[in-house]
């Protein structure tokens, strides 16, 4: 038994040397003097041994308890302090500053196209307009035949269209190259009175440069009422410049020539950059064109079942990029959607 102490001692001992962390030690602890240890299991046993073996065994037992009881707490004390030592050494390397101040969250922002939709529709909208929007995949007839520009029309020309080879229906398909089939999709479905604006990216099969761009957006407007006449093309788009270009703008209306429209105009502003006098900006016109525009043709609205004799309209289209690159003075129209964000940040 008295040997057996000896090597429980010195197992302990041993052991208990090359223990690195406080979690070794506790294990350590409860090998040694837990109930289960052969230590424990010795003091128990201490009843049912003879008395002088009792007494001899007692005392040793009692004494190596006593002297693994001291080691522990020692090796406690030593481990507790390289743990602080540890942590120590750890805020020293891994300093962090909490004064320092945040870093900021980089915060997106609108696109220049989505702001100056945002913002010509609100100027519609307070005249009365509602905003619709359309398919970018179109049929040929709303594209072209519902709008006066049958297959053999020279007006198809000056659309260079992305055409799509597709199964899914009988009639060619192709990319919008303007928002003017909105026009018919809401007469169809609608009766007068009519007022509507309609943004949206129409396409067209272009070599692109500075000034031409195979995506890009325009802003359709259509009004179809009794009585509407050609002052009130006039005074909507004149209203229309002067809120998106200030007060003080000169407007210019001329004729133009769109299939869809008769009489068609086209308008202008004075240059803002050059009070009219003639710049780089306006090539030295002291004019700028900002918009297409006209009195519904009445083939156009037969087409829909709206009587012409009973209902006149005027439409309007107009293009948003060309709109910005006036307004802030940018030179290439591919700036738009080729994603730099030193440009877009600008905005
Ligand atoms: N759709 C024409 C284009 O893309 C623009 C246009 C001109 C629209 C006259 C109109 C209009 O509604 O009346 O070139």
């Amino acid at each position: 038994m008295l040997k057996k102490l000896d090597q429980t001692r010195s197992k302990a001992i041993d052991e208990l040397s090359s223990l690195s962390d406080l979690k070794g030690l506790e294990d350590w602890r409860i090998r040694h003097l837990g109930k289960k240890s052969a230590l424990t299991q010795i003091l128990r046993g201490l009843a049912a041994l003879p008395s002088e073996e009792r007494k001899a065994v007692g005392a040793s037992a009692n004494e190596v308890k006593a002297l693994l009881e001291r080691h522990y707490g020692e090796k406690k004390e030593t481990l507790k302090q390289e743990a602080y030592q540890d942590l120590e050494r750890t805020l020293t390397v891994e300093k962090i500053d909490v004064t320092l101040p945040g870093r900021p969250i980089s915060l997106g922002r609108l696109h220049p196209t989505t702001q100056i939709v945002r913002e010509i529709c609100d100027i519609f909208v307070a005249l009365g307009f509602q905003v619709v929007e359309g398919p970018e995949v179109e049929s040929d007839y709303y594209n072209f035949e519902a709008l006066n520009i049958p297959a053999d029309h020279p007006a198809r020309d000056m659309f260079s269209t992305f055409w799509i080879d597709t199964e899914i229906s009988e009639r060619p398909m192709l990319l919008r190259t303007h928002t003017s089939p909105m026009q018919i999709r809401v007469m169809e479905r609608t009766r007068p009175p009519v007022r509507v604006v309609v943004p949206g990216k129409c396409y067209r099969y272009e070599a692109t440069d500075a000034t031409h761009e195979s995506m890009f957006y325009q802003i359709e407007g259509l009004a179809v009422d009794e009585n509407i006449t050609l002052a009130d093309l006039k005074g909507t788009l004149f209203e229309f410049a002067k809120r998106l270009f200030g007060e003080e703008r000169k407007v210019r209306f001329r004729c133009d020539y769109f299939p869809f429209v008769e009489p068609g105009v086209e308008i202008a502003i004075d240059c803002f950059a050059c009070g009219g006098a003639g710049c780089r900006l306006c090539s030295g016109t002291g004019w700028l064109e900002i918009l297409g525009a006209g009195m519904v043709h009445p083939d156009v609205l037969r087409r829909v079942n709206y009587d012409p004799d009973v209902y006149t309209g005027f439409a309007f289209g107009l293009g948003l990029e060309r709109i910005l690159m006036l307004r802030y003075g940018i030179d290439d129209i591919r700036l738009f959607y080729s994603n730099d964000i030193r440009f877009l940040r600008q905005f």
